[in-house]
């Protein structure tokens, strides 16, 4: 089998900086239950002129750049979102024209937090089968958009940004296995139910604040420790590597004490798992990919080492990744 890895990333955070206290001006909450509660500090916010495909086209560029790789060599754009610019055309349109991939096919992929995890996936497959050469991989999102501000159960959480990846083949490392699962009867737990063919956007639906994310957050707790714990397994069985041979897991970035269960779950110590959340909050499909990035762009990833992707998100969906680092 073809062997397909990682030769460039890149990351946008829009500049606009909301903290704990200035949510404690906003909802009955604290900076202290937050950050024992989440482990969040503070969240990037996108600019009223950001729209998620600007964020996307950023974090884009940044990538190409250190895959030293032009737009007009791209053949496949996938851009993990739940926050599109609109419900079409699709993000990945949108981010081929900005950046003047002209050969390039692009579509959006819908798995909330586990979004960048699918789209990996998706692209490797792709490359795997000789469709394409290479492939700009995206998780852009800006959440605050669909954040009910005055719900104090959600708006402490979330935050926008975006991360990118561009894949190809590789001599050497690669993705060495990838692992994505699903149970849709937990649908109910998390989810944005106004403004699709369900509930049509009416006065009513905005009335009744259809149109923002509702949460059912201890519930998802309990099943994101037990399915991320599980897909983490899963990818090292499947490419026959042992726990002590990854250098960094990086998860998603939903709660600090998810990951610490995670981490205890499998048997892991605190020092080889990677954690940004205190930064930017969750950010559903950009979460792992610019953890991903930071981690890179801190030396924490190097050529050879290994280390795994984790993630889960509304559907409820969720997903591991992997990868021998290859550049
Ligand atoms: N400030 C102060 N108090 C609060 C706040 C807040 N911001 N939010 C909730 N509380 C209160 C609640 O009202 C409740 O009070 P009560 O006991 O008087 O009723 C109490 O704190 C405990 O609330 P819980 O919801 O039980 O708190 P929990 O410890 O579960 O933490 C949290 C909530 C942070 C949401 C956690 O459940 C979580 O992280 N869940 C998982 C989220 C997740 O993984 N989502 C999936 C990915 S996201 C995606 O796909 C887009």
């Amino acid at each position: 089998m073809k062997k397909v890895g990682i030769i460039g990333v890149g990351e946008y955070l829009p500049k606009h900086v909301l903290t704990n206290a200035d949510l404690e001006k906003l909802v009955e909450t604290s900076d202290e239950w937050i950050k024992t509660r989440t482990g969040i500090s503070q969240r990037r916010l996108a600019d009223k002129a950001e729209a998620t495909s600007d964020l996307a086209v950023n974090a884009a560029r940044e990538a190409l750049a250190d895959a030293k790789i032009k737009p007009e060599d791209l053949e496949l754009i996938i851009v993990a979102t739940i926050t599109p610019d609109m419900p079409f055309p699709s993000v990945a349109t949108i981010v081929q024209n900005t950046l003047g991939a002209k050969k390039a096919a692009a579509f959006d992929i819908s798995a909330a937090c586990a979004g960048f995890v699918y789209a990996i996936s998706i692209a490797r497959q792709f490359i795997v089968a000789g469709a394409y050469k290479n492939a700009l991989v995206i998780g852009a999102e800006t959440l605050s958009r669909v954040t009910d501000w005055q719900d104090r159960g959600t708006c402490v959480l979330f935050g926008d940004g975006a991360g990118a990846a561009v894949l190809t083949e590789v001599s050497r490392g690669g993705i060495m296995s990838t692992y994505l699962g699903c149970d849709g009867t937990h649908m109910g737990l998390l989810n944005l139910p106004g403004g699709g063919s369900r509930n049509p956007t009416t006065h009513q639906t905005v009335d009744n604040k259809m149109h923002f994310i509702k949460m059912q957050g201890n519930e998802l707790f309990k099943i994101a420790v037990r399915r991320m714990a599980e897909a983490a397994e899963i990818v090292l069985r499947q490419a026959n590597v042992e726990l002590s041979d990854v250098k960094l897991i990086i998860p998603h970035q939903a709660n600090t004490r998810i990951i610490m269960a995670v981490a205890k779950k499998i048997g892991l110590t605190e020092d080889r798992i990677y954690m940004n959340i205190a930064k930017y909050g969750n950010m559903s499909s950009a979460s792992t990919a610019v953890a991903m990035v930071e981690a890179v762009k801190e030396g924490k990833v190097e050529k050879g080492d290994i280390i795994l992707l984790d993630a889960f998100g509304a559907g409820l969906v969720w997903g591991a990744c992997l990868i021998e680092w290859s550049k």
